[in-house]
């Protein structure tokens, strides 16, 4: 792969979107691959990578064959690069690096090869990276979604989803504080808070930084910094009445006024035939049907992501 290997000299990183979730079956495969086309349709050098270490199928819903090198040979160490595992895709600009076959050793890889992964994501050579993420709320669904720029949780209009929303949204919040400081007694705060119930006043997260900081002001500031900085988009999938896309600014709503976290909701996708019939043949909803709703709200959503970075690129 000569266009696209690990940037040796330059030390430039690509943007890297993560799509997440905590349930399963929410859509998280079909929204990044069909993300990453649309980024690739801007001209923008992109690589899908599918960090789904169980359920591996991104290589599916973009309309390839399974590949031959998939991440399994990098956490064995059979490689040393990622770019030795990158495959091209029949869209242009776009690659792909495919998930780890569901051993269930790679489903939980341990912590010092998830922080090889990340550092190796991290110094990639595109564009844009975006990550396929498991459902779930473990430390390594967290941590993926805590290295991107753009974190994008997958929700469905449905009581279930909306609950997983806000348990992952506060689990990767208190991931991230507690990544920001290693000072002794912070991290044993923030564990206290996180199993207590977010509705007691005391417990909110903007009352902790204030405690931290009141006791160790170089702590609360690291603190503090982290939590401006976290900023999640969500997606309301599979919409089917008027007034299901509601539920994202609902959503968002609720997280500033309980958490004191900024939640963007970044638009609402139908629940479209078109999608269940080019899973079935096996092709990108993107390619097969340019014209369908999904492939609408898609390009919708990737220009606004895009326009956080300040790029207006239409
Ligand atoms: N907007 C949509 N309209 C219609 N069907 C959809 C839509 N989005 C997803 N689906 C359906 O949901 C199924 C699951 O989607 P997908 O595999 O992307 O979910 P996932 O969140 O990645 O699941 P997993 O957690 O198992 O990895 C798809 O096969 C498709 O049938
Ligand atoms: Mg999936």
């Amino acid at each position: 792969m000569s266009a696209l290997k690990e940037s040796d000299s330059k030390p430039k990183s690509p943007v890297i979107w993560a799509v997440g979730g905590g349930k399963g079956g929410v859509g998280k495969s079909v929204i990044t691959s069909n993300l990453a086309i649309s980024l690739a349709q801007r001209g923008k050098r992109c690589i899908a990578i599918d960090a789904d270490l169980g359920g591996a199928n991104l290589h599916t819903v973009i309309g390839m064959p399974n590949p031959k090198y998939t991440l399994s040979a990098f956490l064995r160490r059979e490689v040393d690069n990622l770019h030795e595992i990158i495959a091209p895709t029949p869209i242009p600009n776009l690659w792909l690096i495919s998930g780890a076959r569901a051993l269930m050793e790679m489903a939980n890889p341990k912590y010092t090869q998830k922080e090889k992964l990340l550092r190796h994501i991290s110094k990639l050579d595109a564009d844009y990276v975006i990550l396929d993420l498991g459902s779930g709320t473990s430390f390594n669904i967290l941590d993926f979604f805590l290295v991107a720029q753009e974190g994008i949780l997958v929700v469905l209009p449905e009581p279930t989803s909306v609950e997983n929303a806000y348990h992952f949204i506060k689990a990767a919040f208190y991931r991230k504080l507690k990544r920001a400081t290693n000072r002794t007694g912070v991290s044993e705060a923030i564990d206290r808070v996180m199993v207590e119930k977010i509705s007691r006043g005391i417990q909110s997260p903007r009352a902790l930084i204030e405690n931290v900081y009141s006791v160790n002001r170089e702590a609360g500031e690291a603190l503090q910094v982290a939590a401006d900085n976290f900023r999640p988009n969500i997606i309301i999938n599979m919409v089917r009445r008027w007034d299901d896309k509601d539920l994202g600014q609902d959503i968002s709503v609720a997280c500033k006024d309980y958490f004191g976290i900024t939640v963007e909701f970044v638009g609402e996708i139908e629940d479209d035939d078109h999608v269940k019939k080019a899973i079935r043949m096996r092709k990108s909803v993107m390619g097969m049907f340019p014209a369908s709703p999904f492939t609408k709200s898609i390009h919708k959503i990737s220009r606004k992501l895009l326009s956080h970075d300040g790029d207006s690129h239409e």
